[in-house]
């Protein structure tokens, strides 16, 4: 009789309540399952968080417990462990203050959750210690993992909502406070969710426009050709010759960001926190002009929690390097990789990510110190030796991967004074859509969708070339001693110019074109 006594003491000492709440973590711009298991059983009261947090997540217990007190609600005096699955991976942020917040109160008795309406329901969301629920990065990447895993719903900072607003298929719930949140997860079957925002197709109208730019031909041309086959391109000329101006031009000929791209692109700024409560839609493609000084991990994406560089900001868009000299030669050099492949792996110990950088680079510089060399009016007062130091800021490899490089020389008298208008943006565009038009039906079977992402092997099937053509390229390969990486290029580009001319052949006029575009001022000296 006395033993069973001692063992029922026990058990009622030892009694633990379980709950699990479904939440989210971020993986470079992709959302995972993370699970917050919470134990609460009686003994010295404590709270102790374990797998992995960051220092945000561990100042998640005292906004929790505020937010809990501040909510009218009793917080438990007991012994709390939170466990954030998979233990194995660093998790960061305070994503979490909310589901762990509810965790908790599911394991309140008599609770104030319905428990029943957790499963398969996930929460994410920061607490602030009057119990708000704050805006988090990442909301729209949450939206989309849950979804794919078939969630029942989501719970999300009601700040958060526009971006969330981006996909159907999902109920949504957003939510401004934790008692609002606890309301909306007892009564769920009544809540209306989130509506999708329907956006629309109207187009941007930009106050700059390709007409505004006197002569240049060349340079437009390469524009035209660039938008098109989203090939990147390198200008070089003296001060005030337009450069600048031409590169704040490109958006204006570029095709519209179709939905995949928008969402690709908003998920990138949700991650990176650069969404506004107004502004939950990349729309129109990015225009990034990073100063040339500049960090590594600023351009190419870093951190302890890697976060977005200005190469993945772009992402769909332009990438302008403005000086492009100025920036010191390790930070070009990090570009090599990244150029091609379209993605960038950021590793850390603990986790690695990867976030996509599908930009156009637009590279703009003088050809010497002084700015004038080669220019007909103003003579340049730099020597060979310095000139040729500061045109190697710009490695073989580097130049290798720019598509097209141009000249962009000082107007002349009679170019400055006249009055001729030159054509409009919108009518470049139409060639540009034209010609992506036919890139997209010819890749569909593919994952790409512009001839500058061609590899090899796909080069060799879709660029064919007629005889005098080939004979041209021959001819080229001997005379400018064309590496195979600047071959493929000139094929590439040719590709693109024979789609603006709607030719399925590529022809030698369009191999002429594509080579000039390759022999800069740089190597004139
Ligand atoms: N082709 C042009 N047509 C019309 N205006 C021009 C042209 N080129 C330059 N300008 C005028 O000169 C200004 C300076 O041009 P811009 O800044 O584009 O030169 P840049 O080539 O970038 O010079 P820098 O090498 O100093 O950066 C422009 O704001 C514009 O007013
Ligand atoms: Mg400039
Ligand atoms: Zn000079």
């Amino acid at each position: 009789m006395e033993a069973t006594k001692e063992y029922e003491i026990i058990e009622a000492e030892s009694k633990s309540i379980y709950s699990k709440i479904n939440s989210c973590g971020l993986i470079g711009v992709n959302g995972y399952a993370v699970e917050i298991e919470v134990d609460l059983s009686s003994g010295l009261p404590n709270f102790i968080l374990v797998g992995l947090p960051d220092t945000a997540i561990n100042e998640s217990r005292e906004r929790v417990r505020a937010a809990i007190k501040s909510s009218s609600l009793e917080f438990p005096n007991k012994k709390i462990v939170i466990n954030l699955a998979p233990a194995d991976t660093k998790k960061a942020g305070p994503t979490y203050d909310l589901p762990i917040a509810i965790g908790v109160l599911a394991c309140i008795e008599p609770s104030v959750i319905n428990k029943q309406n957790l499963e398969n329901l996930y929460i994410v969301g920061e607490l602030g210690l009057s119990g708000k629920v704050r805006s988090i990065n990442g909301t729209l990447s949450f939206v989309i993992h849950a979804k794919n895993n078939k969630a029942s719903g989501i719970i999300i900072p009601k700040e958060n909502s526009s971006e969330a607003s981006l996909i159907e298929g999902i109920n949504i719930y957003p939510v401004s406070n934790l008692n609002e949140t606890i309301y909306t997860i007892n009564n769920i079957k009544d809540i209306v969710p989130l509506k999708k925002t329907v956006y629309s197709n109207t187009q941007n109208k930009f106050t700059a426009d390709f007409n505004d730019v006197k002569g240049q031909t060349l340079a437009k041309r390469a524009f035209e050709i660039s938008a098109s086959g989203q090939h990147h391109i390198l200008m070089i000329g003296p001060p005030g010759s337009g450069k600048s101006m031409l590169a704040q031009r490109l958006n204006t000929i570029l095709p519209p960001l179709g939905y995949e791209e928008k969402i690709e692109t908003t998920q990138i700024y949700s991650a990176a926190g650069r969404l506004t409560k107004e502004k939950g839609l990349i729309s129109l493609r990015p225009f990034r002009s990073p100063h040339h000084n500049i960090s590594t991990a600023g351009l190419i994406g870093g951190g302890p929690i890697p976060q977005p560089g200005e190469i993945s900001l772009a992402h769909k868009g332009i990438l302008f390097l403005d000086e492009f000299t100025e920036f010191p030669k390790h930070v070009l050099d990090s570009l090599r990789q990244v150029v091609e492949i379209k993605e960038v792996t950021i590793s850390r110990s603990r986790r690695s990510c990867t976030f996509p950088c599908d930009f156009t680079l637009i590279a703009a510089c003088n050809p010497c110190p002084c700015g004038y060399f080669g220019d007909n009016i103003k003579k340049c007062k730099c020597n060979l030796n310095i000139i040729k130091k500061y045109q190697a800021k710009i490695s073989g490899p580097i130049m290798d991967r720019i598509d097209l490089q141009v000249e962009v020389k000082r107007l002349s008298e009679s170019e400055i004074i006249s009055n001729k208008t030159s054509e409009c943006s919108e009518k470049i565009k139409e060639r540009v859509i034209k010609a992506k038009d036919l890139q997209i039906k010819r890749y569909k079977d593919l994952s790409i969708s512009s001839n500058s992402h061609l590899s090899s092997k796909e080069i060799k099937h879709f660029c064919t070339i007629d005889k005098k053509g080939e004979l041209i390229l021959r001819e080229a390969i001997k005379t400018f001693s064309l590496t195979a990486r600047s071959f493929d290029r000139i094929l590439k580009v040719s590709r693109t110019i024979a789609d603006l001319e709607n030719s399925d052949i590529i022809k030698d006029e369009h191999i002429l074109e594509a080579i000039q575009f390759r022999l800069n001022t740089f190597n004139n000296i």
